[in-house]
């Protein structure tokens, strides 16, 4: 280890953050200090975002916070003074690919030296990642992590009048800070957080120790925060949490769970509810219940299964089998005859043998899952799998992979070809990528929807009558 060269860095520790500790979260309220008022005027920022969901709603705060402190964003990478990395650590590949943009934006620094290049978001939150950045990649100026985003400016502030690069990373999670400012990317569908970090402690998954102890957040911040998105015109909300059905388990002084916070937010004027992750642990009877009335909850959830197998589900450490998790599909379809259900799924796990995989396949048929993201199993280091005997060759993992995404995607277009037929509302995102003409949004099912139509229609939600199911898209138009 080199710590010491670097002693005026704060650094992380992965087994630090494995520490849960009791005490209870405090909530603070952000203020801007004064002294970084102005300190962007005339400047511009440009952020890349990694991963998941959580990380897009962590760059929506930097950006907010960017903004208080008066810079304006950019796309363009070469007319930014500060270029933001958030990136994601939870398979190897990803983090290839940051360590390969870090490296191409070094050059940048050739035309403008006063650019400021920062790396953020879960990666940093490894020790190994720092130590390789302050070795191979002096050029980037600010490290920071996930705990003290809102503390940006003032890393900004540093590396200007220091000249000195600003490692900020801890290991531990402080308050929940509610109040950061934040520039939504969407005007009609927004994210909200209602909770931080992830106690479930997967064997594969290194998110418990990048994003720290569960942490939900108080249900008045959340309500007040969707009554506010809905008077100003939101059309859909997705609450946001890597275990949202844990919401509330961290609450010392009050009883308050998952479902009733959708029962509350079930009452406000917005059309469109929707939520992830859920884990199959956690869902319980009554979230169900509530899903079930329907109103603006979407009839969607996206529930990760990662295995079908009770052996390799134990050697995760899911805590559950997979006869519980059909137990749970079979709940959910009967309070919810026409729910559309994801999920999320891991081949080539330590151990995994031809049998394990079978009962995968057969678990997608089973579940009939109209979508799901699959991964290779990519070894974290710090995590206990990490530890497992890994011997699968890698032409294996990539067969089954390959084996299993042609089920997935029968199940993707099963899913769509419910619809053919149908008028489906579609919340517009805005003309299609592809073709102006065209618009694209998603149905409450969460299905991607393409239609003739006028850009106007951005933000709106619209009956489109369903002509043509496709294996990633439905087709219609607009009645
Ligand atoms: N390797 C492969 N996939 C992983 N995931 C999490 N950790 C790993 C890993 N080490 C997947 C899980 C999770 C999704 C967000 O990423 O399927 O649900
Ligand atoms: Fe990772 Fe499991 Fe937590 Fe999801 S629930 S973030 S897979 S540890």
């Amino acid at each position: 280890m080199t710590r010491d060269k670097y002693e005026k860095h704060l650094f992380p520790s992965l087994k630090e953050a494995r520490r849960r500790m009791q005490k209870e979260t405090k909530q603070i309220r952000y203020q801007l200090p004064d002294y970084l008022l102005g300190i962007g005027n005339n400047k511009k920022y440009h952020i890349k975002t990694y991963g998941c969901q959580g990380n897009l709603a962590d760059s929506e705060k930097m950006a907010g916070l960017l903004e208080a402190t008066g810079f304006r964003p950019t796309e363009f990478e070469n007319e930014a003074d500060i270029i933001i990395l958030n990136t994601c650590a939870v398979r190897e590949n990803a983090e290839n690919r940051i360590f390969g943009e870090l490296g191409r934006i070094k050059n940048l620094k050739k035309h403008n030296p006063d650019l400021l290049i920062a790396l953020c978001g879960c990666m940093p939150q490894e020790e190994s990642v720092v130590f390789k950045v302050m070795e191979k990649y002096p050029h980037v100026d600010i490290v920071f992590g996930t705990h003290n985003l809102h503390r940006l400016g003032e890393y900004i502030h540093d590396a200007y009048f220091s000249k000195e690069k600003v490692v900020r990373v801890y290991s531990k999670e402080g308050e929940i800070v509610e109040g950061v400012p934040m520039k939504r990317a969407f005007p009609q569908k927004a994210w909200v957080n209602i909770m931080y970090g992830c106690d479930e402690f997967c064997s594969y998954c290194i998110v418990p120790y990048t994003r720290g102890k569960e942490r939900s957040r108080h249900y008045r911040d959340i309500i007040a925060e969707v009554e506010e998105l809905a008077e100003s015109g939101y059309k859909e909300v997705t609450l946001l949490g890597q275990n949202v059905n844990a919401y509330g388990k961290d609450f010392t002084d009050i009883r308050y769970t998952f479902a009733d916070l959708l029962l509350d937010l079930n009452r406000i004027d917005i059309p469109r509810i929707r939520f992830v992750t859920a884990h199959p642990r956690d869902l319980d009877q009554r979230t169900i219940e509530v899903m079930a009335l329907r109103g603006n909850i979407m009839p969607h959830i996206h529930l990760p299964v990662q295995s079908g197998s009770n052996k390799i589900l134990k050697k995760m450490n899911r805590k559950y089998t997979r006869e519980a998790y059909l137990e749970l599909i079979d709940a959910l379809r009967e309070h919810i005859p026409d729910i559309a259900i994801t999920t999320d799924i891991i081949v080539g796990f330590p151990g995994e043998s031809d049998e394990d995989f079978a009962e995968t396949l057969d678990m997608v048929k089973r579940a009939g899952f109209e979508g799901a993201f699959t991964f290779i199993y990519s070894p974290r280091s710090g995590t206990p799998a990490s530890k497992y005997k890994d011997d699968l060759p890698a032409d294996v993992k990539k067969q089954r992979l390959q084996e299993l995404n042609k089920l997935v995607n029968e199940g993707y277009l099963n899913g769509n070809k419910r619809f053919e037929g149908k008028t489906v509302k579609v919340l517009v995102d805005g003309p299609s990528g592809k073709n102006a003409n065209m618009l694209t949004g998603y149905s409450e099912h969460n299905k991607l929807v393409n239609f003739p139509g006028e850009k106007s229609l951005t933000g709106e939600i619209v009956d489109v009558k369903i002509e043509k199911a496709y294996t990633w898209h439905l087709r219609g138009i607009i009645e």
